[in-house]
């Protein structure tokens, strides 16, 4: 299929670029290229005959409606996003311009170009916090806490409406918590990892309690591909790990692999509006599409932790830009 997939230069859209190549398809990367965006992800694809590149904002109408008159798509995969709940909070507006603008943007270049089929891909952070031993299905209320859960729960409504109102052939996906390879260090896991290799404080907001459901980059980005070509017109479908656990527990088990001590926890200040437990079930995917994710998560965390020891210079180059300007100003606590 000839895929335009947006958000390519980050963590997960690269991984769904590297694996769609590899699985025969066309793709065209839109990406702005922000903080998050970086071409060394898809270095091992940048000269594959079926890959090409663009820069540009998916907010900008007439960029957006030029690339998909000529790339002529089969399917856009939009990942593009502001993504990190802590920036925000502190900085709510690109988050707003890209993911409901944005969003708007290329929903609408897809209706008038008549894109035969869209996957919005959300989170499972729409469902808001959960008491145990609840599991949101796809039927949950929208319960966002954070401005960027608030514009992704926006845009999956957005999305869905144009199924709706349009008849366009849209699904929405809402994965939980990713981990993997090339995932910008704001992260948890990341920024953990990239801290305990550098003899660094690790910054536990609050108690540490709070609940996330672990999944590995290329299980969310097979479940993506499942939709894609599986997933029906106008539903959703949750993408899970099976894997709930407390923030300090994943700390721990970082400590332990990378062999440095407890004392480099810190506790710090808790996040505004945190949300304690987050947990979904992928049951509809499981049976709509044979869909399974498939890495057990401390074999998927030696593999991140390895892979974040190999790419000292990745890490160093991600965090020389805009990541340290930022962080420098408003986390000076780290
Ligand atoms: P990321 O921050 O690593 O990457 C986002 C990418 O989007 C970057 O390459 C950035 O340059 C690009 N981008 C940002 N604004 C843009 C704009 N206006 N125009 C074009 N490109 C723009 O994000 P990620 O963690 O890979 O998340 C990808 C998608 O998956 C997001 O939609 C996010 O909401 C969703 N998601 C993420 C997780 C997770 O755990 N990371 C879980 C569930 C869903
Ligand atoms: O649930 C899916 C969501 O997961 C995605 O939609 C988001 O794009 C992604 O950023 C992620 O959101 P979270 O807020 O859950 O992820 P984050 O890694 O920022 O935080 C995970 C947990 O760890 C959360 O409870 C906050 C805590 N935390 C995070 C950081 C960065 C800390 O305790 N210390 C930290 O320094």
């Amino acid at each position: 299929m000839k895929l335009l997939i947006t958000g390519g230069a980050g963590f997960i859209g690269s991984a769904l670029v590297r694996m769609a190549v590899a699985g025969g398809h066309e793709v065209v990367n839109l990406d702005l290229l922000t903080y998050a965006g970086n071409l060394d992800n898809v270095a091992s694809v940048a000269s594959h005959p079926r890959y090409r590149f663009v820069q540009g904002d998916i907010a900008d109408e007439t960029l957006v409606e030029a690339l998909v008159a000529d790339s002529k798509p089969d399917a856009i995969l939009h990942l593009a996003a502001e993504s990190h709940v802590d920036r925000s909070i502190h900085s709510p507006k690109p988050v707003i311009q890209t993911n409901l603008v944005g969003t708007f943007t290329l929903l609408e270049a897809a209706r008038k170009l008549k894109v035969p089929r869209f996957v919005h891909v959300s989170t499972d952070e729409v469902y808001g916090s959960l008491e145990a031993p609840l599991e949101a299905d796809e039927t949950f209320p929208l319960q966002s806490s954070s401005p960027y859960s608030s514009s992704k729960a926006g845009s999956d409504l957005l999305a869905l409406s144009y199924f709706k109102t349009f008849g366009m052939n849209v699904s929405v996906t809402r994965a939980s918590n990713n981990y993997g390879p090339f995932q910008f260090p704001e992260k948890l896991i990341p920024l953990m990892i990239s801290n305990a290799l550098e003899d660094k404080p690790l910054p536990v907001y609050g108690d540490g309690q709070q609940v996330r459901d672990w999944l590995y980059v290329d299980d969310h980005c097979r479940g993506i591909l499942a939709v894609l070509t599986k997933g029906r017109a106008g539903e959703i479908y949750n993408i899970g790990g099976n894997c709930s656990l407390p923030n300090i527990e994943v700390v721990h088990r970082i400590l332990k692999i990378t062999g440095k001590p407890e004392s480099l926890i810190t506790r710090v200040a808790d996040r505004p509006g945190h949300d304690r437990r987050y947990a979904l079930s992928s049951a509809k995917l499981e049976r709509e599409t044979g869909w399974a994710p498939q890495m057990n998560f401390d074999e998927g965390l030696q593999a991140t932790i390895d892979w974040y020891r190999n790419n000292a210079a990745w890490i160093a180059r991600v965090k020389s830009g805009a990541y340290r300007e930022f962080y420098e100003k408003n986390y000076s606590n780290r």
